[in-house]
């Protein structure tokens, strides 16, 4: 079994479920150790649970990450459980189903803590810890399809991800010096318990039935089906390993065949 991951430790934040958990289990199996901040504990222990199943070691604990100090201090906690870490993931975030003119300042300053915030925080506690270390570290955060083209009733979150990917460039360029490389994920129509959230409010705001809109979503794709949590986790352990070595401040998308840009 290939392991090119193999003495690494990876931090991953909201993998307790959906992509963030795919990626757990990939990087566990391609041979790292996995550090899991999550605001749902007894999911991220699930996880944690299956992973020590397969002879890694594994560390879960309770995070908001769009507090600052709460992710710095979950960072720290990971980093002395297990001994430093190599791979920083800042996968948390959440939508909004929201047209423009519906968006009241709380939902605004909520996803923007999270899905900005979140990164941001996830990056400097990160990237303070390896540039301290002299570790020349993966950092790499969740962008979307959103990142690169604003998305009607997503308009708030499609915000957010072309913030995630203005954050990537911009770490890239400040930590090359150090041999840190940053990079993002775009993912496309994944089924995680994102989508189903996002298709019963469009169920009960279009008056259509259940799944519809996740299908009507997916029927677009060019490779004919939606994502799943490992088709984004199989990408996210090709940028947590060596053979991207040479990659730094892209957020390439991994989405079946949505955008062709
Ligand atoms: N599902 C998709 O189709 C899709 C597409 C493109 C991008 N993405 C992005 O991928 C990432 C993961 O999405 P998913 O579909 O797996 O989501 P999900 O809702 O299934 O899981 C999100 C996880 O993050 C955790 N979380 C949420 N807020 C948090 C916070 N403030 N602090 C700590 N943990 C928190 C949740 O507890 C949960 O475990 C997100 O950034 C999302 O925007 C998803």
């Amino acid at each position: 079994m290939s392991t090119p991951l193999a003495g690494k430790v990876a931090i991953i934040t909201g993998a307790g479920q959906g992509i963030g958990r795919a990626i757990a289990l990939r990087l566990a199996k391609d041979g790292a150790d996995i550090a899991i901040l999550d605001l749902n504990i007894e999911k991220a222990q699930m996880v944690i649970a299956e992973i020590e199943t397969m002879g890694r070691r594994g560390y879960a604990t309770s995070t908001d990450v769009s507090d600052r100090d709460s992710l710095h201090a979950a960072v720290e906690r990971a980093e002395k459980e297990l001994n430093g870490f190599d791979i920083m993931i800042n996968n948390a975030g959440i939508a909004q189903v929201l047209p423009l003119l519906d968006v009241k300042p709380a939902d605004f300053e909520k996803i923007n803590n999270i899905n900005i915030g979140g990164v941001l925080w996830g990056i400097q506690a990160a990237a303070a810890s390896f540039i301290k270390r002299g570790v020349k570290g993966k950092i790499i955060n969740a962008a979307s399809i959103s990142a690169h083209k604003g998305q009607p009733i997503f308009g708030v979150y499609s915000a957010t991800k072309f913030a995630v990917r203005g954050l990537t460039q911009a770490a890239a360029q400040e930590y090359a010096r150090y041999g840190i490389t940053v990079n993002a994920y775009s993912p496309g129509t994944v089924g995680t318990e994102m989508w189903e959230q996002i298709d019963r409010i469009m169920a009960e705001r279009d008056g259509v039935a259940i799944g519809d809109s996740f299908k009507n979503q997916a029927s677009g794709i060019a490779l004919g089906r939606p994502s799943t949590p490992e088709d984004v986790a199989g990408f996210v352990a090709y940028l947590a390993g060596p053979d991207s070595d040479y990659m730094t401040g892209q957020s390439p998308l991994i989405d079946g065949g949505m955008l062709f840009i």
